[in-house]
């Protein structure tokens, strides 16, 4: 008998309700509304307020997620790079505000491929009989890492988060989730990276220390090539033409870096499903919140052939596919 598969069967997002838009960003940095809006695609994101931490936006999302299916999950996986604490991980706190008893909880961190790694790590859990349903959430409140100073990475982050439940089904049944493809690359881990706070460098008294510092045209350049790559690899894996790919939902990180990949694929620029103008860049929950706000405005119709791909600090990548089940009417 095959393993089982891991099946969508339901979905939900949860965005803080503060709206930082670039005119703001502009009116305190050297920057601009159009710069911001022509090189990265962004028009405005969201941030957390004072207190609300991604525990609190990872049990937004999960609970709609929950709510949108029936039954809970023995499993939660929480795909985060700024947890409420540096120790323990976030997903039990999460679990226990879901009220879901004493369900297995751990966090995965792969930063902004975090979501496809997550949710490999539950197929794996389904395919090996160890969990039934598995909640999947991608949750950051990646503006925690930002200095404020900074013009080349305040425009591009936010926060947010978005979840799926995934259950045990059949590999051929609409919404199974799979083959997957995931990589690393960690000699390149200076290009993104937070420096200090972890065991390698302390933390000091310069606040500059525990920031994001980040190389953009090399982080552009390698999420293009590995975003192609893994997605080809992913494809042929599963027997699809690019052709076939109904709906391409890529990490939302720059709107040029979804074009360009699209493009090396391909693709036809229409495939490519893109948020990131209301939400910018909001590391693991990107591709969740796409995919549920896409649902919601009809991008993603039933039957839609899909493909996933991110791309993330590290550095780690990586892709999967599914068919796009009937999810019934979102809440
Ligand atoms: O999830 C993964 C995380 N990160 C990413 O995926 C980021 C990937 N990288 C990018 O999205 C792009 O590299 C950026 C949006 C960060 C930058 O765009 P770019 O087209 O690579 O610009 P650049 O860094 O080459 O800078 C072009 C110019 C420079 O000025 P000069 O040297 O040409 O005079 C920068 O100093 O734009 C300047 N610049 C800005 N100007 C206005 C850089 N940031 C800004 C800014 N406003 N915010």
């Amino acid at each position: 008998m095959p393993a089982p598969a891991a099946v969508l069967t339901g979905l939900g997002s949860w965005l803080p309700t503060k709206v930082l838009a670039n005119h703001e960003i502009a009116a305190r940095l050297d920057t601009s509304d159009e710069w911001i809006r022509t090189r990265t695609g962004i028009r405005e994101r969201r941030v957390a307020g004072p207190g609300e931490s991604t525990v609190d936006l990872a049990v937004g999302a999960g609970r709609k997620a929950l709510a949108s299916t029936d039954g809970g999950a023995d499993v939660v996986v929480l795909a985060t790079a700024t947890p409420d604490q540096p120790c323990p991980a976030s997903a039990p706190q999460v679990a226990a505000r879901l009220g879901l008893g004493t369900a297995a909880a751990f966090d995965v961190n792969a930063v902004c491929s975090g979501f496809v790694y997550a949710l490999a790590t539950a197929a794996g859990f389904i395919a090996g009989g160890i969990a039934e349903r598995v909640l999947v959430i991608g949750a950051d409140t990646f503006t925690t890492l930002i200095d404020p100073e900074d013009r080349t990475t305040v425009p591009i982050f936010g926060d947010g988060a978005g979840a799926v439940v995934l259950r045990a089904g059949d590999a051929d049944e609409p919404g199974a989730f799979g083959p997957f493809d995931l990589h690393s690359e960690g000699e390149h881990a200076d290009l993104l990276w937070v420096e200090a706070g972890g065991s390698r460098r302390r933390l000091s008294d310069d606040p500059g220390d525990r920031f994001l510092a980040m190389q953009g045209t090399a982080v552009f350049r390698h999420a293009c090539a590995r975003m192609a790559e893994s997605s080809r690899t992913v494809l042929e894996r599963a027997g699809w033409m690019v052709g076939d790919v109904d709906r391409f939902v890529g990490h939302q990180a720059n709107i040029r870096i979804l074009q360009a990949t699209a493009k090396q694929l391909g693709m036809p620029a229409d495939a490519v499903v893109a948020n990131i103008d209301r939400v910018g860049n909001t590391s693991a929950a990107s591709i969740p919140l796409a995919l549920d706000d896409a649902r919601r405005d009809g991008t993603l119709a039933p039957g839609n052939r899909v493909l996933l791909s991110a791309f993330g600090a590290g550095l780690t990548w990586g892709s999967t596919v599914l068919r796009w089940p009937d999810l019934g009417q979102p809440s």
